[in-house]
Formats: structure tokens, C-alpha cells, sequence
């Protein structure tokens, strides 16, 4: 009796880690970027063995048609995007990108507010996809802006989900992977995201934890992508991740963004140069954006000072009057950790071109192989 009970235990427990371990291997662990062609960084320089998922952006939606389309331009470069970085590690997966922040946003509105012009997009997307061979599709509409648009995002993300299995289904084929750039936080400006259908719809959601602070939108400095915010005033990846897990997203749907760019400022004054210093724009660039590879030139040119601050995790550097809002190795390091100990997806970074000889991509690399995960209790246990 005694000896049964044991091996019916066993058996249950053998069938319990059976399950844990199917369900948590069949989650990938996402180390991703986004490129882009106008940064003119060559696909072939991408060193592939560094990512699981590339995003290769953007296409386009037809604000007449409702259709997903490729520029004529964009079209060599993107159909060759899988086969090229395929190259360097075959198991990488590749999705194509629409929309992104500079896109028309009252296009996917209108797009999604109505079952045919949703179908369009649904089926020209997975068209699009699979005649290009990627592995995925990822929607980047910078933002679903009031209740209405929430909802028809997520009544979109929904049949989407739909449309995809069923495809996979009759064409024997693996299924498209389905993700979406969504605002660093849960509450856009005080309008939620639809988490639930989210949930149900995505494998995953990049969470664009960054462009808090930038010249165009602050005359103060201020760090671009903080992770924490001491004050809880003000944004930070730490707070949008909170957000999202405390609106209802399981954390293993998460994945934590950073900028391989930073910010410059040009400072009212050269002698005040911590965060909050009075500014009179951007410096460098128009926008003030420049690349982790121009900042590390900036700063041998000029030899520049470089601040590391652990209390928000955000790099600043500086010479005369020139102010630089970024993440260097040590901020990469320290999301990258932050993000596999509290159970979270995996990260990306923004965009793949600006990175250094690939020296931040490999830093967040190594550092989430040499982190061990929490030990989470999944919900559904
Ligand atoms: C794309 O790949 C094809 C076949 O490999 C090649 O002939 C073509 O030149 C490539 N196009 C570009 C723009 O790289
Ligand atoms: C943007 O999309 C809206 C809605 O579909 C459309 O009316 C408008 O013409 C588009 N604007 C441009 C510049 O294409
Ligand atoms: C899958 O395909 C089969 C045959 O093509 C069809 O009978 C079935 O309904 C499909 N299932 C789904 C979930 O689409
Ligand atoms: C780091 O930033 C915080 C928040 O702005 C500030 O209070 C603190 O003084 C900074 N620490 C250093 C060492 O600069
Ligand atoms: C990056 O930072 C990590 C953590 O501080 C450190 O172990 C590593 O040596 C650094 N790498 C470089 C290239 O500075
Ligand atoms: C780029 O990084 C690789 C690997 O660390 C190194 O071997 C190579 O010398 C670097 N190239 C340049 C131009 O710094």
C-alpha cells in the first residue's frame, strides 16, 4: 500500500517536471535588436551569433489600401535580411517590422477599426512574411492613443492570432511568431493597453523603455532610458515593467528595451553638468540622437568625462559645453541582469548600427548567459 502510494508520488512528480520543464523550454529566451537601412549598417555586419531574433524594420501599411507593403527601395535588402544573417548563426530568427514612430498613426487606426480593412492588413502581413522568409511579424503602431484605439488594437491582435495558426495550420508550416513595440509603460497617458488580449495574442511585447529625456522634449538633461527613477516621479524601465506585470502580463511575455544611442545637449552653463542642468538644445545632431559609436569617438576626440550613475543605471559623459544622455556597457549589464532575474522574456536594443564593433551587443550577451534566472512560480501551477 505504502510502496504504491510512494511510486504513484514519483509518478506524479516525474509528470509535474515533465510539464515545468516542456512549458518552460518551449518559452525562448529572447536576446534581440532592430535594424533599420537608413542607418546604412550593412546586414552583413551583423554579428547574428549575438541574437536569437532580429527585427528587420520597417514595412509599411497603405493608408488607402490597408495593406502591409515593402518599399521598392527597402525590397532586395529585406528578402535577403533571413538568408544573410542566417549566415553567421542559423538558428536566429528574423521578423519584419511595421510601422515604427515616424509612420502614418492615424493609419493603423483607422486600419483597425473595422473588420475589412483589418482583414486586409492580417492577410497582406502574413503574405508579405512568408514571401520573404521571415519568422515573424511585429506591429510598431507608436500608440494606440484613446479607449476606441485600445480596443481595436486588441480586437486586431486577436484575429491576427487567429489568422496566423490557422495559416500554419493549412500550410503545415511553423507558426508566424506575432510581437508589438508598445510603450514602456501599461498606461499610455492614462489610457491602458488591452493586456488581456496581449496576453493571448503575442509571444512576446518590446517594451521601448527609453526616450524619457531627449532635447526635443526636455531643456533639461535628464538620462534617456533610466532604469529606475529614485523620485518615482518621473519614467523608468523598472516602473513600465511593474506596470505591465501589475496590469495582468505574465513577465515572461515582457522583453526590456535599451538605446544603443544617446542624447546630446548643448548646457547653458559648462560648469554644470549632472542631470537637471538648464539647457539651450540639442548638440551634434539635429535631434541631439547620436550612436554609441560616434559617443565612444566624441569622448576619445575630446576627452570627454564619462559618468556611470547605479542609482538610475544611466550613463552621462561630457566636455565643454556638450552633455551626452546614454547607456554604456555597465548600464547594458545592469538592465540585461535586472531583466532575467525578475523572470522577464529576454531584452532588445535599439538599433543594431549604432552599437560599437558590436561591444554593447556582446556585453548583454554574455551578461544574460551569466546570470541565473529566479526561480519563478508560474501562475497557472
Ligand atoms: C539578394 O539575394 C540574391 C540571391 O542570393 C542575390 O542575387 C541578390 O544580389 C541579393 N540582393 C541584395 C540587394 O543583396
Ligand atoms: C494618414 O492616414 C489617414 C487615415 O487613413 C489618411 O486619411 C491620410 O491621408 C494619411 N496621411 C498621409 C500623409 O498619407
Ligand atoms: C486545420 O486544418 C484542417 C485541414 O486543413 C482543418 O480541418 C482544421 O479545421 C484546421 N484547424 C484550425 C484550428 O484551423
Ligand atoms: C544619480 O542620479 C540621482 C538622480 O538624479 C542623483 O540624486 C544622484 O546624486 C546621482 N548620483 C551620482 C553619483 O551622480
Ligand atoms: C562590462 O561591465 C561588466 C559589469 O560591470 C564587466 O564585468 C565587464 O568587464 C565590462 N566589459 C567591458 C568591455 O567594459
Ligand atoms: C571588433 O571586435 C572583435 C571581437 O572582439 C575584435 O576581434 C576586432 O579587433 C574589433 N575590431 C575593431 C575595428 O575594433
Amino acid at each position: 500500500m505504502s510502496s504504491t502510494k510512494s511510486i504513484s508520488l514519483i509518478v506524479c512528480i516525474t509528470f509535474f517536471f515533465s510539464i515545468l520543464f516542456r512549458s518552460s523550454s518551449a518559452q525562448t529566451v529572447v536576446k534581440a535588436s532592430y535594424w533599420f537601412p537608413e542607418s546604412e549598417f550593412p546586414v552583413t555586419d551583423i554579428d547574428s551569433s549575438l541574437f536569437t531574433h532580429l527585427f528587420c524594420a520597417f514595412a509599411n501599411l497603405n493608408s488607402q489600401t490597408n495593406q502591409v507593403t515593402v518599399s521598392t527601395t527597402n525590397q532586395p535588402k529585406f528578402s535577403n535580411f533571413t538568408q544573410t544573417v542566417q549566415r553567421r548563426n542559423p538558428s536566429v530568427q528574423t521578423f519584419l517590422s511595421i510601422g515604427g514612430g515616424i509612420a502614418n498613426q492615424s493609419a493603423f487606426a483607422s486600419m483597425a477599426s473595422n473588420p475589412t480593412s483589418r482583414k486586409s492588413f492580417i492577410d497582406s502581413s502574413i503574405r508579405v512574411a512568408r514571401s520573404n522568409g521571415f519568422h515573424g511579424l511585429d506591429l510598431d503602431w507608436e500608440y494606440p492613443s484613446s479607449a476606441a484605439e485600445m480596443s481595436n488594437f486588441g480586437t486586431l491582435l486577436r484575429e491576427w492570432r487567429l489568422s496566423v495558426a490557422a495559416e500554419a495550420n493549412s500550410t503545415a508550416r511553423p507558426r508566424l511568431l506575432l510581437a508589438a513595440a508598445v510603450f514602456y509603460s501599461y498606461s499610455y497617458y492614462s489610457v491602458l493597453y488591452p493586456v488581456q488580449a496581449v496576453a493571448n495574442s503575442l509571444d512576446w511585447v518590446n517594451l521601448m523603455a527609453y526616450d524619457f529625456y531627449g532635447p526635443g522634449w526636455s531643456t533639461v538633461t535628464g538620462p534617456p532610458a533610466a532604469l529606475f527613477d529614485p523620485s518615482n516621479a518621473g519614467p523608468s524601465g523598472d516602473a513600465g515593467v511593474r506596470a505591465w506585470i501589475q496590469g495582468g502580463l505574465p513577465a515572461s511575455q515582457l522583453v526590456l528595451g535599451f538605446p544603443l544611442y544617446g542624447y546630446a545637449w548643448r548646457l547653458a552653463n559648462s560648469n554644470i553638468n549632472s542631470y537637471s542642468a538648464a539647457t539651450t538644445g540639442p548638440a551634434i545632431s539635429p535631434d541631439g540622437s547620436i550612436g554609441y559609436g560616434q559617443i565612444k569617438k566624441f569622448i576619445v576626440d575630446n576627452g570627454a568625462r564619462m559618468v556611470y550613475n547605479s542609482t538610475v543605471v544611466g550613463d552621462y559623459s561630457y566636455a565643454g559645453t556638450t552633455w551626452i544622455g546614454y547607456d554604456d556597457n555597465q548600464s547594458i549589464v545592469t538592465k540585461v541582469r535586472y531583466a532575467k532575474q525578475r523572470g522577464l522574456r529576454g531584452y532588445f536594443s535599439w538599433h543594431v548600427g549604432a552599437d560599437d564593433n558590436s561591444t554593447l551587443s556582446r556585453a548583454a550577451s554574455r551578461a544574460w548567459d551569466a546570470t541565473a534566472a529566479t526561480t519563478v512560480i508560474r501562475r497557472k501551477f
